[in-house]
């Protein structure tokens, strides 16, 4: 049977072990797939183990994904982009391999299972770390009509924002330049939530007039309850308004995709989490 596991820490509470349960259960698929905790001074030599045992790939999260990048041996162009890697596999000669998956895992969810079209919209990007990282270069794909990182620290938007020097209308804000914005009537079609604020039940304190009529609100984060940021808005009235479920599973499916070859169903899946919560 093929083995393929999920790295991070913590762990316990991640769902990809269950995601690719079914994912090779409609495919018929004979793998295994499991949730290994890893320390900070065992992530290094734990990689290359993992490969040299007869593992076939890896999924890796919080907070080794730049540290993944560093190791693999070379990487797909939107994990070069990223500088960061959430799957790793062999290529034919053993080589570790790394791509990112979380770019496009975001785009599909927001695209065919919410329906929600990015093209010619103006896009607020609440955050700059990692989970931004690996998301604005497929943001930047769909042309959106602008696209606005802004974060508490403001030189961490802008180093972000100038990896991408030649994009027009992608620009780095901090709050109080997003609230001034606000006051001049400024307003976003897709808001996303990128903020680590969510794991602390808060969300950042932005104004509710940002929100434009046919908005989507995002959170990045998920929740067996829904998060802060999807409470907020909805009480704002938001058009539609979702956590970052649908993207854990879509960028699960790109990477069951890679390794086995098959697209799984997705619908069913995040149909089945769903209920599970
Ligand atoms: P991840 O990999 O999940 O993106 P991260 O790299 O630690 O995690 O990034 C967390 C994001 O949440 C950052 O954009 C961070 O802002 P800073 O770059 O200023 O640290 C943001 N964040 C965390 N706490 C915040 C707070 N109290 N207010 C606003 N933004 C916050």
């Amino acid at each position: 049977m093929s083995s393929y596991a999920v790295v991070g820490n913590p762990i316990s509470h991640s769902k990809s072990p269950l995601i690719h349960a079914l994912f090779a259960k409609q495919s018929e698929q004979a793998i295994s797939y499991t949730a290994i905790l890893v320390s900070a001074s065992a992530f290094d030599a734990f990689i290359p183990e993992f490969f040299a045992e007869g593992g076939k790939g890896l999924n890796v999260t919080v907070p080794y994904k730049g540290r993944a990048f560093e190791l693999a041996s070379s990487c797909s162009p939107r994990a070069n982009l990223a500088k960061a890697v959430n799957t790793l596999y062999l290529d034919k000669e053993g080589n570790i391999c790394g791509d990112n998956t979380d770019g496009i895992g975001l785009i599909t969810d927001i695209k065919v299972n919410h329906g929600f079209e990015i093209r010619d919209r103006r896009v607020l990007i609440l955050g700059a770390g990692g989970a931004v990282r690996g998301a604005l270069a497929a943001l930047i794909n769909e042309q959106a009509a602008s696209i606005t990182v802004v974060n508490r620290t403001l030189p961490r938007a802008k180093l972000l924002v100038n990896q991408f020097i030649d994009v027009a209308r992608l620009q780095a804000l901090s709050y109080p330049a997003l609230d001034e914005r606000a006051h001049d009537g400024g307003s976003y079609n897709l808001i996303i939530n990128a903020t680590s604020l969510g794991l602390h039940g808060e969300m950042p304190a932005i104004n509710s007039s940002l929100i434009a009529d046919d908005c989507c609100c995002y959170d990045m984060m998920y929740a067996d309850a829904d998060t802060v940021f999807v409470q907020w808005a909805k009480q704002q009235g938001a058009k539609l308004s979702t956590d970052g479920l649908g993207m854990l599973v879509e960028q699960a499916a790109e990477a069951f995709a890679l390794w086995r070859g098959i697209r799984p169903d997705t619908a069913s899946v995040i149909a089945a989490l769903r209920n599970e919560s």
